[in-house]
């Protein structure tokens, strides 16, 4: 038994995400999740809310609430969405917990006694109508290189050039508008991750199996002059995690946190603390800590495109400077963007389907299969209600419901709920059966290598398989001739709806469980020897017809839905 820790990207707690951050982080690593469990390793599955920055408080103000309480509501409500989705995290952490606080302020002072950070003076605005310090992005201002006035701090939207807020003409703050804005001088802390260039290069070097996504992006900010630079891990904001060297104070950091995106990766191994302390696990430094058993453990992190400069190189320069036995991330899965109807998916905009009103018209398993099989991984991809109509309609519906309904059926009206007598296996049932044991070995092989397209098309091409044979022997007219081998034949069918329920569950969750249930089982165990799987119900075993399986998508639907996600929603 293998054991895996398998983390996603843990999304920020302002607002609900979209189907696009779904399908690039939490939804394929809980296909991977399910699927080493239900091969029977040994796995923990873990994500929580990214809740410190800038974002979070200026959330909360715009909510009215204080940032704490924000942010606890909003973990409440992400963390029933995931529910909704049946993503199985083994816990749902959060990065402000007190787990995360004390294992961030322990890896500052770690890099501080490595001799890896320096304390570095700058000028940055602060703005007195507001009381605080700004992020260069809450800066605009009129364009020095093209005279556009709603420049940003940090780039020009209009010309692309990149800016100081010092540079822009007539700043203003974009909280509150105030023009009243000063340089003022701040110290803040620097990671000196430029030290850590020769190492980390040779790590990224060694990844050969890497998806080409992941080390191409790592190996740009690698080679690119400003990649690699020494960054600010400290912040003046109030909310996040104290500035500390491990338990004691730092001088002169008085009233300041860490940046958010120190603080973020670093919940990934506080959430297993906090999985221990919730009581659900007992041990997390055997996941985490080489010296305490964590050598054998397989890590893998799933994230969007955009996260992969912090996974391959940042977080990475934390646990190399650290110098501890701290478990490195052994593969990275990222993924491109999912674009929306002929556009992308807006949080601003509010267009897109979000995570919550996709569970207000359709259960999980429609949006995980279409997702899934639609994954951006070699490119972006793009969501139209036509398509996935078209897909749910036919893969769903037609080939796995209609299969599992029509065998169900069939056998009640003729045989009765129950496996019918009947002989051995004939040649087309052997044939199907040394067909689909082909097919679950390609399955496999896509799934460990985390190639999920490939691994839905596999899945599909299973159902079909199930599909064309029926179609084939058609039980129904056999029936007539020879209820005998019409009964072989539907015996058959009726183990492959268990089989089928076993190897769709990582993908379509809600559905694997109701043909268990059908097939009155709860044997979920994974098919190695198929042809074994095959034989597993015989004559007598119960069953009961079940409910529709998945639905079809109407017309009407699908252009109200178009319609309504269009962009308006605030
Ligand atoms: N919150 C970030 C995002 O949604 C992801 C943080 S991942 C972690 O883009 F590594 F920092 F945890
Ligand atoms: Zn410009």
């Amino acid at each position: 038994m293998a054991r895996h820790l398998i983390t996603s990207a843990i999304p920020y707690i302002n607002g609900i995400k979209h189907l696009g951050n779904l399908v690039g982080s939490q939804l394929p690593a809980d296909l991977f999740a399910r699927y080493q469990r239900g091969r029977g390793h040994e796995v923990l599955f873990l994500c929580a809310t990214d809740e410190h920055g800038t974002p979070a408080e200026l959330a909360a103000a715009k909510a009215g609430k204080p940032v704490a309480e924000y942010c606890e509501e909003m973990h409440d409500v992400q963390a029933k969405i995931a529910d909704g989705f049946n993503l199985s995290f083994d816990h749902f952490g959060r990065s402000s917990s007190a787990q995360n606080h004390k294992l961030t302020q322990h890896f500052a002072g770690r890099l501080a006694d490595q001799g890896l950070i320096r304390e570095v003076t700058e000028t940055q605005m602060y703005s007195h109508e507001d009381g605080r310090f700004l992020p260069d992005r809450y800066i605009e201002g009129t364009c020095p290189n093209c005279g556009f006035e709603e420049a940003r701090g940090d780039q020009c939207d209009n010309c692309g050039k990149l800016l100081d807020p010092t540079d822009l003409i007539d700043p203003y703050s974009t909280v509150s508008g105030s023009k009243d804005l000063e340089e003022r001088e701040t110290k803040h802390l620097y990671l000196r991750q430029s030290e850590m260039r020769g190492k980390l290069a040779d790590w990224i070097d060694s990844k050969k199996d890497w998806p080409i996504l992941t080390t191409s992006i790592a190996q740009k900010w690698l080679n690119d002059g400003d990649g690699l630079q020494d960054r600010g891990i400290t912040r003046d904001l109030d909310w996040g995690i104290a500035v500390k060297k491990g338990e004691n104070d730092w001088p002169g950091m008085e009233g300041k946190v860490f940046y958010v995106w120190f603080d973020a990766p670093i919940e990934y191994i506080a959430c297993s603390q906090e999985w221990v302390d919730a009581g659900k696990g007992t041990d997390w430094e055997r996941w985490w800590r080489t010296d305490k058993g964590a050598d054998d453990v397989t890590y893998t992190q799933f994230m969007g495109k955009d996260n992969v400069p912090f996974h391959t190189l940042s977080f990475p320069a934390t646990i190399f400077g650290a110098d501890e036995d701290w478990k490195l991330v052994d593969y990275i899965k990222s993924f491109n963007y999912l674009n929306y109807d002929g556009g992308q998916f807006s949080t601003s905009r509010g267009r897109g389907v979000f995570m919550d009103q996709a569970l207000e018209i359709l259960p999980a398993d429609y949006w995980r299969w279409w997702l899934l099989a639609n994954a951006p991984e070699s490119s972006d991809s793009e969501f139209t209600w036509e398509q996935f109509q078209s897909i749910v309609n036919k893969d769903l519906a037609d080939v796995l419901g209609n299969f599992v309904s029509r065998v169900t059926k069939f056998c009640r009206s003729k045989f009765g709920e129950a496996v019918p007598e009947g002989g051995d296996y004939g040649p087309a049932e052997l044939a199907l059966t040394d067909d689909i044991a082909a097919r679950v070995k390609a399955y496999e092989k896509h799934m460990d290598a985390m190639e999920v397209r490939k691994s839905a098309a596999e899945l599909r091409a299973i159902w079909t398989a199930g599909n064309e044979y029926l179609q084939t022997v058609a039980p129904w007219s056999t029936f007539k001739e020879d209820p005998d081998t019409a009964a072989i034949q539907i015996r058959l069918a009726l183990n492959l709806i268990r089989l089928y329920a076993v190897l769709s569950k990582p993908f379509i969750p809600d559905a694997s469980a109701q043909m268990l249930a059908a097939m009155h089982t709860d044997d979920d165990s994974w098919p190695d020897d198929v042809s074994a799987a095959l034989h597993m119900f015989q004559s007598g075993h119960e069953f009961t017809v079940p409910d529709i399986t998945f639905r079809k998508i109407t017309d009407a639907e699908r252009d109200e839905w178009q319609e309504k996600f269009a962009g308006k929603r605030t």
